[in-house]
């Protein structure tokens, strides 16, 4: 199977579907042969050598549609590449296939499979294809470096001989994935953050980041299904652009990512908000090529209104298109081992990465996919893995119980023993001996069974750290006693006692030193 990549066509789109790497990769996965047109990494810094370097032939535009079984593109095709593409190539590029039927009618005609990467199910199994989140990460931290750039001070606060700067507050509308890599690039950056979204479970992931997290008044829940969110009610929507017009008079920056899937963005940051703003300030608009967030976005320019500076840019990742192009480049070579690689290719309708991104088989419409209803199988253990706290206690109590009545059993019988020898007179200095080691030994594991529950669970590593110095004691212990010169059972347990404590000191130091190289930069 030979694969082709074009250059891309579509006006500032830098990318490329493949960088000189993923060629490399590709004929390692049993591919005949990889095809790039000359110039197609240019806009990405790959240069043609590169791609030759790394065994790819070099064509022209023409022998890279006509030649090729597998074309794999970033931008859906164009009118004037539908005319190039060959009888019965398989395609994998963006497609939007609700908003691109033509398309869809003329690829069908040539018996073309289609493949959109924009249609992969955003499952966990398929995170490592999922293209839209990759390029939407690189959005967000774009989103925040155009910021600094329209913007006219520091992001951090900075106390210097000449004076103090304060920090920029940043507010970021919409905390999916570009808003939480925005998050996270403007605190990097040292900027105050603070988020709003509809989604609750949000909340939790905004706060990890170090920002704050905003609310309104009106309680509504914004899951939608499948992580993404609904359309709010109007009473939603008005406290919520209350919540933005009070906001506007503290952020400088603003960055609004707020979507709904298939629909137009929700008109979120009004007129009167922009107008609230300090002259100064800035709005990025992510969603600018959905119709925008902010009332005043133009998608593509940068307006000023009041002072105020507008970003509509629609084209983020193509601004980082070095990146871009590696990850989608991933995205593509990880839905390609999905299906089999070079050597074994192949269309799986059972595989639900597969099926949800096929908008066309051999020019057959295969979109939408059917819904994937989770089986009943799939549900059940999902329920038994998150037990109700009283659940989960339920569950670990017999096993408590278990150990907590041998601990008591053996300090009764201890007890016991020590009393009926003691009474009759009949305990030899041995007997006393072992009944005093009996003792003591029930008495251990009683207090390190109680320390080892009593602490959380992800303080068992330091915990480790006390364990090993008690081991150290063993070993002494077990060293005195091994003074004998036959070979006796206090000698035999003693010599095991020394060598499980060496294994739990040494295991130990191990461990600890790999936990303290995990924080060392
Ligand atoms: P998106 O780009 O469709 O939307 C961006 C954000 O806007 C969302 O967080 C949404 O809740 C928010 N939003 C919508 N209306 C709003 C309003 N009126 N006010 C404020 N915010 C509003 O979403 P994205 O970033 O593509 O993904 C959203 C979620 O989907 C993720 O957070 C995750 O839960 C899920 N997801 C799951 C994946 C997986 O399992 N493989 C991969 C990617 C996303």
């Amino acid at each position: 199977m030979i694969v082709s990549i074009p250059r891309e066509t579509f006006p500032g789109e830098c990318r490329v579907a493949a960088s000189p790497t993923a060629v490399k990769k590709l004929l390692k996965m049993g591919f005949e042969k990889v095809l790039v047109e000359r110039g197609a990494g240019e806009t990405a810094s790959f240069s043609d050598a590169a791609y030759e370097q790394a065994g790819a032939v070099l064509v022209d535009t023409a022998a890279a549609f006509a030649q090729g079984d597998l074309l794999l593109k970033v931008r859906a095709l164009s009118d004037a590449e539908v005319g190039k593409v060959k009888e019965g190539m398989h395609v994998m590029s963006y497609v939007y296939p609700a908003s691109n039927k033509p398309l869809l009618e003329k690829l069908a005609a040539r018996k073309v499979t289609l493949l959109a990467m924009d249609c992969v199910p955003r499952i966990s199994r398929a995170q490592k294809m999922d293209a839209l989140s990759a390029m939407s990460n690189i959005s967000g931290y774009r989103a925040v470096i155009e910021a600094a750039s329209h913007f006219g001070s520091f992001f951090t606060a900075q106390m210097t001989a000449a004076g103090r700067v304060p920090p920029a507050k940043v507010l970021i509308v919409g905390a999916g994935v570009a808003g939480l890599a925005a998050v996270g690039a403007a605190r990097g950056l040292g900027a105050v953050v603070r988020a709003f979204d509809t989604r609750a479970a949000v909340r939790e992931q905004v706060q990890s980041m170090g920002a704050e997290f905003l609310e309104v008044m009106v309680k509504e829940e914004g899951e939608g299904g499948g992580g993404y969110a609904k359309v709010m009610s109007p009473e939603y929507i008005k406290a919520e652009m209350e919540l933005f017009a009070q906001q506007a008079k503290e952020v400088d920056i603003v960055i609004t990512t707020a979507l709904i899937p298939g629909r137009p963005a929700p008109k979120l940051w009004e007129k009167r908000a922009v107008e609230n703003m300090k002259p100064g300030s800035v709005v990025i608009d992510m969603a600018a090529e959905q119709g925008g967030n902010c009332e005043l976005t133009v998608p593509g320019k940068v307006v000023v209104h009041n002072g105020v500076k507008i970003v509509g840019l629609t084209d983020y990742p193509s601004r980082l298109p070095t990146t871009s192009s590696e990850l989608y480049g991933n995205c593509l070579l990880n839905l390609l081992t999905d299906m089999g690689g070079g050597s074994g290719y192949h269309i799986n309708m059972q595989d639900e990465a597969v099926r949800g991104a096929l908008v066309l088989h051999e020019g057959t419409l295969t979109w939408p996919p059917p819904v994937v209803e989770p089986s009943p199988q799939a549900v059940k253990p999902a329920a038994a893995a998150t037990p109700k706290p009283e659940a989960a206690a339920a569950v670990a109590k017999p096993a408590n119980r278990g150990v907590r009545m041998a601990i008591v059993g053996g300090l009764l019988l201890a007890l016991w023993l020590f009393l009926k020898f003691t009474q009759t007179g009949a305990a030899s200095p041995a007997t006393y001996a072992f009944l005093q080691h009996l003792t003591v030994f029930v008495l251990a594991v009683f207090v390190g069974w109680q320390v080892i529950w009593s602490v959380t669970a992800a303080l068992h590593t330091p915990l480790m750290s006390l364990t090993n110095a008690i081991s150290g004691i063993i070993l002494v212990g077990a060293m005195l006693q091994t003074n004998g010169d036959t070979p006796t059972g206090a000698l035999i347990i003693s010599l095991i006692g020394a060598l499980l404590a060496a294994i739990n000191i040494v295991g130990g130091s191990y461990v600890t030193q790999r936990m303290l190289h995990m924080f060392r930069k």
